[in-house]
């Protein structure tokens, strides 16, 4: 683990594309809840890799959907269960803190109790629950403390708009 060490490689996306792709076919248990790809991490707006020698361990980065930050992490099952994801998703949400954004998303399978966990320890809460996902979000400054409550008031109002779609 000594030998491990975490970088940014936002701006030199095309550069790792061959390393990327081959982290992500050689997932297997880790994709149970949350099937990774490599193209998804290519449009990221904030890419940070963990590195054992030259190998990919984990990646952990900020994508932009519907007007929100979404934090999406995948660390190789032999890291996991250390402490290690939590070290590496401070070190992205640090970055996210300097970019200035205000609240950072995560969306999660009600059964990935490992992931759930994980997010508690680097300090998302809970937003609401839409069908068997959880909505948890990080808020990164006062103003999306103020957002954090603003989305929990309004989810509810969510679920009242998936019922009458349905
Ligand atoms: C989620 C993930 C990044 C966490 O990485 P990790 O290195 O295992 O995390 P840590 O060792 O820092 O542990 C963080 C918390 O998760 C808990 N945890 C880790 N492994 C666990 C396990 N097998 N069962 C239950 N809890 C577990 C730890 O106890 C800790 O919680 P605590 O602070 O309450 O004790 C990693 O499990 C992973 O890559 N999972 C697959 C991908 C995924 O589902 N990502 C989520 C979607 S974004």
């Amino acid at each position: 683990m000594t030998e491990t060490f975490f970088i940014n490689i936002t701006h030199k996306l095309s550069e790792y594309s061959d390393q990327i792709d081959s982290f992500v076919r050689k997932l297997d248990s880790e994709k149970e809840f949350f099937n990774l790809t490599a193209e998804r991490i290519m449009r990221c707006k904030l890419v940070i890799i963990a590195l054992n020698k030259s190998e990919i361990i984990g990646i952990t980065a900020l994508e932009k959907k519907y007007g929100f930050v979404r934090s999406l992490t995948m660390v190789k099952k032999d890291y996991q269960g250390s402490g290690f994801g939590t070290r590496f998703k401070s070190n992205l949400l640090s970055e996210a803190k300097e970019k200035k954004y205000n609240i950072i998303m995560a969306v999660l399978d009600e059964n990935n109790i490992k992931s759930l966990r994980h997010n508690f320890a680097t300090g998302y809460r809970i937003g609401g629950k839409r069908g068997n996902l959880f909505y948890m979000w990080n808020p990164l400054n006062t103003k999306g403390l103020f957002l954090y409550y603003l989305i929990k008031t309004l989810f509810p109002i969510m679920k009242v708009v998936d019922l009458v779609r349905r």
